[in-house]
């Protein structure tokens, strides 16, 4: 049956912390230099909060941005999802505690894990709770304090992440206007070694050994974890395309999950999209998990790229490992 209602994509909003962690930073903290950084990923440098900041710092400025862009208040919120690895808590979740302080005093509210393609996965629940008539307004943010999840003594991984965070409101439109036209997800669990934090939840317990280990921190095969972001990235992208019958033609943007530059290019060359049609802020933002594609719409949104009308390409990879791409139209009918 088709859906009674679209999922308009109608604001972003996003936010940052004050502090920049430039590659010369990194370069007095482990063995590394500006050059290899940049060339091999791209990144100059990275956000990262104060100690003790919870994801619900970034995540409740940007939520009011999105808000105020849209022109709606909080109060007419039916539901609140935020994509995180890194909330505040575990319990409560972020989106509860944003619920609370946003004063969306009627919406649903839960955190949604599925790391760097949270913001994706998060986007498409919306939409199927729209589409099905189950909700009409919700906010979906994607962000996380990576800074709080990374081993700044390890070089293969202190290099590439940073702290973020964006909303997008989603609102109930026309089945035949602009909003989210279709959407695909994947994972493959046989990957999960290659991405990990091995110390964050039931099976490993924060013991002092596990501590000195450092297994609370990200661990990644980096090079398994780039060779399948390239081949999984363009062939989800290719997939959703051929699915909805559009084509290369049919793309104003393309914006990816912000892992490496070495990432974006090939996938961007393998859809035939040239660059100047791809959000890239990768070397002022590094990789923020689930906040990265968020952001990139808000630098897009500010930079008067994304506009009514725009045709979108979301596409992300990441830790499970979990991937997806999503195509909407945006802006309200
Ligand atoms: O967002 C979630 C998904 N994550 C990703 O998509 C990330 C995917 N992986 C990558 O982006 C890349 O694999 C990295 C950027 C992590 C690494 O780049 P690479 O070209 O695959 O380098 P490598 O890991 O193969 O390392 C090459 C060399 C090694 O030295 P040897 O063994 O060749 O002597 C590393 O030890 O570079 C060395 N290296 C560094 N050198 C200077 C590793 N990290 C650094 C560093 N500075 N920070």
């Amino acid at each position: 049956m088709p859906a009674a209602f679209r999922a308009q994509c109608v604001a972003v909003g996003s936010a940052l912390p004050e502090r920049r962690l430039t590659n010369a930073d990194l370069e007095r903290m482990v063995e590394t230099n500006d050059e290899w950084i940049v060339s091999r990923t791209g990144i100059r440098e990275r956000r990262i909060a104060e100690p003790g900041t919870g994801l619900s710092a970034l995540a409740l400025p940007a939520a009011r941005q999105c808000l105020e862009r849209a022109g709606v208040s909080a109060d007419t919120l039916d539901g609140i999802i935020v994509a995180t690895i890194s909330g505040d808590h575990v319990m409560p979740t972020t989106a509860n505690l944003l619920q609370h302080q946003l004063g969306a005093s009627k919406a649903f509210a839960y955190d949604l894990l599925n790391a760097c393609n949270g913001f994706v996965a998060a986007l498409s629940t919306a939409a199927a709770f729209i589409e099905s008539g189950h909700a009409k307004r919700m906010l979906v943010v994607g962000g996380d304090i990576m800074s709080t999840l990374i081993d700044y003594r390890d070089r293969n991984t202190c290099i590439l992440f940073g702290d973020g965070c964006g909303a997008v409101l989603v609102e109930a439109g026309p089945a035949d206007g602009p909003g989210i036209i279709g959407f695909e997800l994947h994972s493959d669990g046989a990957g999960a070694a290659d991405l990990s934090i091995p110390c964050s939840g039931s099976a490993e317990i924060p013991t002092p050994e596990a501590l000195a280990r450092g297994d609370q921190f990200v661990k990644q095969n980096g090079r398994t974890v780039f060779t399948a972001a390239v081949r999984r990235m363009s062939e989800v992208c290719v997939s959703l395309l051929g699915r909805l019958s559009l084509t290369k033609a049919d793309i104003d943007l393309l914006v990816p999950h912000q892992a490496n530059l070495r990432i974006i290019e090939p996938t961007a060359t393998r859809l035939g999209v040239p660059m100047d049609k791809v959000v890239v802020n990768i070397e002022r933002v590094a990789n923020t998990t689930a906040g990265t594609i968020p952001l990139a719409l808000a630098d897009a949104f500010a930079d008067g790229r994304l506009k009514n009308g725009s045709r979108v390409l979301l596409v992300a990879f990441g830790g499970g490992l979990t991937w997806g791409a999503l195509y909407l139209t945006w802006g309200r009918a």
